[in-house]
Formats: structure tokens, sequence, C-alpha cells
């Protein structure tokens, strides 16, 4: 679980990235930030395209920015967004969190209110190639 120093720090973080959304489309701002086993924070934002299925949301966007510098073993999520109400990552990014922590706690705030929720609860049965004795914290 993240204690309350890292949740801020994340927060930070994800805010900072929020204001590098694109999302000339939805209108919909989103960041998310993402801490891993060494302590080391990776940001992302939601980028869009004019062909709509190519959108990432920022939370696959704060993974892979993740993986790209060698990170693993994720210890937790902070993202925002400035939606009227509180929301939850879309299945996508739940799958693709999933691959690196099972039980990864997200933290989620928007709509003037925080969710905590934790990504076994949020993605039971996920998909997966990874026997269960292997780890993914290679
Ligand atoms: N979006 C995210 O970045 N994260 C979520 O959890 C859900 C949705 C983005 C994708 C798109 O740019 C906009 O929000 C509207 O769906």
């Amino acid at each position: 679980m993240l204690d309350q120093h890292e949740t801020e720090k994340l927060l930070t973080a994800a805010r900072e990235a929020m204001s590098h959304a694109y999302s000339p489309y939805s209108g919909i701002q989103v960041g998310a930030a993402l801490m891993d086993s060494d302590g080391g924070i990776h940001a992302g934002c939601n980028v869009e395209n004019s062909s709509y299925s190519l959108t990432i949301c920022a939370e696959r966007n704060a993974a892979f920015q993740a993986v790209a510098r060698g990170a693993r073993g994720f210890k937790g999520m902070v993202v925002v967004s400035d939606t009227a109400e509180v929301q939850s990552p879309c299945g996508a990014c739940r799958q693709v969190l999933w691959e690196f922590n099972p039980d990864l706690p997200i933290v989620f705030f928007s709509g003037g209110r925080t969710r905590t929720y934790l990504l076994s609860e949020l993605l039971p049965q996920a998909f997966s190639l990874i026997e269960e004795e292997d780890t993914v914290d290679g």
C-alpha cells in the first residue's frame, strides 16, 4: 500500500502530467503516476488522436513510461481526472497494469472525491500467460 507521503508525491506528479494531456476530442484531462519498487515515479497523460481508437489512456502511458525506463515491481498508482464523477481505470488499462502487479493499489482523485481500488478487485480472472510460480518482478 502507498503511505500518505508517497500518495502526495504521486498526486503532484499525476497533476503535472494531467496538465500535458492532449484531449481535443473528449476535452477530458487525465494524469497518472506510478511508483516503482525503488520509489521511482513514472507519469503519463492521455493522448488522443484523430483516429479515435488510437487514443492512449494516462494509466497505460505511465505504465509504458515505467517499463521503458527499466522499472518493474509497481507499488502503487495515483490517477487524477477533471471529470465530474470519481472514475476508475478502463478495462484495457486494468489488463496492462495487472501484468506487472495484480494487487496494485490505485488511488483515483476526481470529481472532488477520492477512491482507492485494488487491481485484483477491479480485474478478477484476468487473462494471463504467466505461470503461477513465475513472478513479474524480473
Ligand atoms: N481516459 C484515461 O486517460 N484514463 C481512464 O481511466 C479513462 C479514460 C481518457 C481516454 C480519453 O482521452 C478520455 O479519457 C475520454 O475517454
